[in-house]
């Protein structure tokens, strides 16, 4: 065959032509759209040269950025809004179940189960902050066997693991099982906004885009239960100045409540506070996973 002369345009299908003996159709598709939305790009654009280096200089140390603490791949995708896109597309919202949102990279596999009631804050300064929240189907049920796991950050916008000379302990987290009427109480402090972490390649192009790194104060929560999706998600504070500008665009309407600030008196839990607190209620609604057609 004649040598071809590949061009600026005549280049993309070549790249294309090049993989039609992958072997999966689901690569080809991926992986296709892929070489084609880059060049278009490049093209759209007029990448420079300098620009793909610094582009490629800018991957490399998103990389060099990442270890088994940190994840700046990840904060890029949430940054670029690609998280909550993912998240949209793969958890469409049917039957008034709780909606999702991004997981965030401050979430630890070892955390401590406590028993209801329990203070997952004791001895960590700020607001006491009294939750009260259900699990159940859409019907209005308790959902059976689950799993609550809670983590948010302290008054200064820190979590836990943000706190070195804590050494690993593990603060303002827990594990729960509800009750059999699918509830879950327990006393912490009221979390505060904070920046995701600006000193890597993700911190220079939020300075570059002239955006702030802050996040709304919000809950996280994690519910599983045998027989519903898991679901992802948080519990935001209702006039927090954040809400319309989440550094990684995971709020919804649907997951903002007030945290409600009490006079000192007594808590929910019977307990005499001489301070100020706070209650947050929430009712969360699962998901049963949808059974795949027999073929
Ligand atoms: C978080 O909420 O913990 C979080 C989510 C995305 C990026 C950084 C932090
Ligand atoms: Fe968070």
């Amino acid at each position: 065959m004649a040598t071809q002369d590949l061009d600026e345009s005549s280049i993309t299908d070549a790249v294309l032509a090049r993989m039609r003996r992958a072997k999966s159709a689901r690569f080809k598709k991926v992986i296709g759209s892929l070489v084609r939305h880059l060049h278009d790009f490049a093209r759209e654009v007029e990448l420079t040269e300098a620009e793909w280096e610094y582009g490629i200089d800018f991957l490399t140390r998103t990389g060099q950025k990442c270890d088994d603490k940190r994840q700046e791949f990840i904060l890029l995708s949430d940054t670029l809004g690609l998280s909550t896109l993912l998240t949209q597309m793969n958890h469409r919202s049917k039957g008034g179940e709780t909606e999702q949102t991004v997981w965030g990279p401050f979430h630890r596999v070892k955390t401590p189960k406590f028993p209801l009631g329990a203070n997952i804050s004791e001895k960590v300064r700020g607001a006491p902050c009294f939750v009260n929240i259900t699990i159940r189907d859409a019907k209005g049920k308790p959902v059976k066997g689950a799993i609550v796991d809670v983590w948010h950050s302290d008054d200064d916008g820190f979590y836990d693991v943000q706190h070195k000379a804590w050494n690993g302990a593990m603060r303002m987290r827990g594990i729960f099982n509800p009750d059999d009427e699918g509830r879950v109480w327990f006393r912490t402090i009221l979390p505060t906004a904070y920046p995701v972490p600006t000193d890597g390649p993700v911190g220079e192009l939020l300075k570059a885009s002239a955006r702030h790194p802050m996040r709304p104060a919000h809950m996280h929560f994690l519910v599983e239960a045998p027989g519903y999706d898991r679901l992802v998600t948080h519990v935001f504070n209702a006039g927090d100045e954040y809400l319309d500008s989440d550094a990684v665009f995971g709020v919804r309407k649907s997951l903002v409540r007030t945290y409600e600030k009490h006079k000192a008196g007594v808590a929910p839990d019977g307990t005499r506070m001489r301070k100020d607190f706070y209650t947050l209620e929430y009712d969360f609604v699962l998901r049963p996973v949808r059974r795949s057609k027999a073929r």
